[in-house]
């Protein structure tokens, strides 16, 4: 029988799917898999926040819970107390109401429907991204019709910032161009700028009229507090000018599967976050109609009861101080090896990612003989790290190291 779809073409590969695919398909009994962003316990399994089970029970409980539709824009709780997360509990912007937020899909849906947004009401349709960058925000930039570019970001010879070259691109960057800023935790470098780097980039950012839209991933994982890892965003929200927030609850709270974020646009007046308001509601409905109930419930009775608020914070430092227990070990246990090279980076670095320096030949052969599983960038995801496992991925990067300079 003949296909109607038979003109489609298979798309391109996808590096990071196949090295999943890889590991997936790889039927060694120590495989370890270090590509995906998700936290694992000490055992090595997927970690559910003790603070997440107690909230799903009292849901549970609740009799007068039910599972209709929510508004188009979500829950009306938890976007109140997610513009809180972001901004803090005294924003201006909130007290001015030129804040508008929207329960969308996560981190990724919830930089789909801005940049859906974008593509259809901002004037100038380039958008800036880090290089490098989260593998999935050119698929996400593109599919929305928006033009992608890139700004420097990264310098291997120093494994830090190229302050200089982000500087530099910012400032040749059209006037009305967005630009996507990582808040904290920079994925895949695990490289931050400092406070002072910060405020210079809001003023060029500010100075040509760029477009802000932060993608805030890892709120509480750079440094193990909320409201640090909200300085940068704070700093920009407090000039008073506009700017797109997509946040996620993924990593903060291990809510990875239930698929739970929000889209925060801070506009310059009522009136005009009114209007954005009016857009994206249109967007959402054309998209997904409206948002699903069960993680933004979870959420929101987080964030709602100052007891289970107050210990998410402590699971949360917990898992980022165990984060930061895992980079000391590794890089202890290379130091020990006399692996060549300075690998100081990977304490210096902050998050749930570190950028080894490892080239693609060695990522290679790391998985042919050692079945460790990486991103060919070198990116190594240190949340998926334990003490157990420590010894064979320093052995393993010691063996590539010594054998492909
Ligand atoms: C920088 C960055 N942004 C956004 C996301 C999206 O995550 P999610 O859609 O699971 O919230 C990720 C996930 O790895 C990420 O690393």
């Amino acid at each position: 029988m003949n296909s109607i779809l038979s003109s489609v073409l298979p798309a391109p590969e996808d590096p990071i799917l196949s090295v999943y695919y890889a590991c997936r398909d790889d039927p060694s009994p120590v495989k370890l898999n270090l590509t995906a962003g998700t936290y694992q316990s000490e055992e090595g399994k997927p970690h559910v926040l003790e603070v997440v089970r107690r909230a799903e029970q009292q849901l549970a409980n609740d009799l007068s819970w039910n599972k209709e539709y929510l508004p188009l824009n979500g829950l009306a709780d938890f976007n109140k107390l997610s513009a809180k997360l972001i901004l803090g509990d005294d924003s201006l912007a909130v007290k001015e109401n030129r804040v508008v937020t929207f329960q969308c899909l996560s981190g990724t849906g919830s930089l789909r429907v801005g940049a859906e947004f974008l593509a259809q009401h901002h004037q100038q349709r380039v958008i800036f991204v880090p290089n490098p960058t989260w593998g999935n925000h050119p698929n996400i930039f593109n599919m929305a019709g928006l033009s992608v570019e890139h700004y420097r970001y990264y310098d291997p010879e120093t494994r830090g910032l190229d302050f200089k070259g982000l500087l530099e691109d910012l400032g040749a960057a059209p006037s009305g161009a967005i630009v996507v800023l990582q808040a904290c935790a920079h994925n895949p470098t695990g490289v931050d700028p400092t406070f002072e780097q910060w405020e210079k980039i809001r003023k060029i950012v500010r100075s040509k009229s760029l477009l802000p839209f932060f993608d805030n991933a890892y709120q509480g994982f750079a440094s193990g507090d909320i409201d640090s890892d909200a300085q940068a965003v704070r700093m920009f929200v407090a000039d008073g000018d506009e700017c797109l927030i997509a946040l996620s609850y993924g990593k903060n709270m291990g809510l990875y599967g239930e698929r739970v974020g929000s889209l925060t646009i801070v506009c310059k007046s009522e009136d005009v976050a009114k209007k954005v308001e009016s857009q994206v509601l249109l967007v959402v409905r054309a998209m997904y109609l409206t948002p699903p109930i069960h993680g933004a419930a979870i959420v929101t009775t987080i964030l709602k009861n100052s007891d289970m608020y107050k210990d998410w914070t402590i699971e949360l430092k917990g898992m980022v101080d165990r984060i930061l227990s895992m980079r000391q070990e590794l890089y202890e246990a290379l130091q020990a090896r006399g692996t060549p090279g300075d690998w100081s980076h990977i304490i210096k670095q902050i998050g749930m990612f570190s950028f080894t320096g490892l080239n693609e030949k060695q990522v290679r052969l790391m998985a042919k003989e050692h079945h460790i599983y990486m991103t060919y960038d070198g990116r190594i995801s240190i949340g998926g790290l334990s003490s157990k496992t420590v010894p064979r991925l320093a052995d393993a990067i010691h063996a590539v190291v010594t054998r492909i300079a």
